[in-house]
């Protein structure tokens, strides 16, 4: 019951991802919250207040000038009563009016009257979040103090459209919202880290990649430990399956080079964890065309070069965090391979970890799988921790990072 006694006011907006604010009510009730909802007029074009009332098991509230609601709550209560406001899906309309300050109706007063955290879900059409107006607008909610919980990327209710502008899945929103309540220290604050999670995909044509099994799991959980202690975390992803982390600013990368491209443009910073498994490799050349077979013709020879090393790169960089840290995913010679690199890149310590099918780590293995066995090298030796579930690395290692970035000035 992580959220007993909270008051969630959800503000519904008109979205088709108004259907999951259904599940979201469910899951904040489930975790002790009370939730009271206002809808927007275009919300209940898309869900009714019948279904909301009935999930929130309280009354709903929709026209700022409904004379019972006035004299029982009125709007200025209902803005005060929470303990925080959630909008979910916030649309480019809401969050328009919240960033100019219009009151027209029940939704944007209450956003406007209140005196307490605000926090959005944006879901939109990509090109409606792309716009100049909503990145300002968004600019300068963010200034306001309104916290967001995604949008992601993915595919559109609308057939055909794909980009970012879905609404973040109920459950990253609760985990938004848990943050939000989340009163313990944060030794991070004020730290910058730069987090690299996920694969690297190296292009041999237009349809066809160089990848690995890499899953970015252990890469996005440590970039949402390391926030829930109060980093600002900025997450260089490669293409993964999972969802961008609450609270994380998050690049999408393709290449290796294009990761390199996005760390040095994220520097200076106090600290880097390199977790992405880069390609070493990608092909001399990328095929304008698909690459055809041909009949009787062997298969293409791939002639492979060097990618960049974004941890060594950044290791000896001028403007090279207090704190950087590798991992190195091995199969063999696991500790020799970790000390050589620790010294080779230039890295304050490597989490190593035994990438290889045995390595007694299942189901999935480390690569792809939920758990994981590392080991912390550093110039003062080894330190060995028990197998554990990816989060609780995570939560370990943001713990460790703490403790190395405690003696520097922020
Ligand atoms: C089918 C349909 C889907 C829509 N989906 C969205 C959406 O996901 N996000 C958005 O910002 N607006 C969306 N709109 C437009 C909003 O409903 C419209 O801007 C409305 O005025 C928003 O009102 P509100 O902000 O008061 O809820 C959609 C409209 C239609 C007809």
């Amino acid at each position: 019951m992580t959220l007993s006694g909270k008051r969630i006011l959800l503000v519904i907006g008109g979205g088709i991802a108004a259907y999951k604010s259904l599940d979201l009510i469910r899951r904040l009730r489930e975790r002790g919250a009370a939730v009271r909802c206002v809808m927007t007029a275009a919300a209940q074009q898309f869900v009714t207040q019948l279904s909301v009332g009935a999930l929130s098991a309280d009354h709903v509230f929709a026209d700022l000038f409904d004379r019972q609601d006035e004299h029982d709550v009125g709007h200025i209560r209902l803005s005060r009563e929470a303990d925080l406001i959630v909008v979910a899906p916030a649309t480019a309309d809401l969050m328009a009016k919240l960033a100019n300050g219009h009151a027209n109706d029940l939704a944007s007063t209450v956003l406007l009257a209140t005196d307490k955290k605000v926090l959005m879900a944006p879901a939109m059409n990509p090109r409606m979040w792309a716009h100049p107006a909503t990145r300002r607008n968004h600019a300068t909610l963010v200034k306001d103090g309104v916290s967001f919980v995604g949008p992601t990327k993915g595919e559109m209710a609308e057939s055909g459209e794909a980009g970012e502008g879905r609404m973040a899945e109920p459950l990253e929103i609760v985990a938004a919202i848990e943050a939000q309540f989340d009163s313990r220290p944060k030794p991070l604050a004020g730290r910058k880290i730069i987090v690299t999670s996920g694969p690297t995909h190296e292009p041999i044509d237009p349809v066809r990649y160089l990848a690995n099994r890499s899953s970015g799991k252990q890469g996005h959980s440590l970039a949402a430990a390391l926030a829930k202690l109060g980093a600002e975390v900025h997450l260089v992803s490669g293409p993964v399956a999972i969802a961008d982390p609450a609270g994380v600013a998050t690049v999408h990368v393709e290449t290796a080079r294009q990761m390199q491209a996005a760390v040095e443009s994220l520097l200076p910073a106090d600290a880097a964890v390199f977790v992405a498994a880069v390609a070493d490799w990608r092909t001399a050349g990328s095929a304008e065309e698909k690459i055809k077979k041909v009949a009787g013709e062997g298969p293409p020879a791939l002639q492979m070069v060097e990618n960049p090393d974004i941890l060594a790169g950044v290791g000896h960089h001028a403007k090279r965090p207090y704190l950087v840290v590798g991992f190195a995913a091995e199969t063999q010679d696991i500790l020799k391979n970790a000390a050589a690199k620790l010294s080779k890149k230039g890295a304050d310590f490597i989490v190593a970890n035994d990438v290889s099918q045995d390595s007694g780590i299942g189901p999935g293995g480390v690569m792809g799988g939920d758990r994981n066995r590392v080991r912390i090298v550093s110039k003062s030796g080894v330190e060995e921790w028990p197998e554990l579930s990816k989060e609780a690395v995570a939560a370990r290692l943001a713990e460790l990072i703490a403790e190395r970035l405690k003696t520097t000035v922020v």
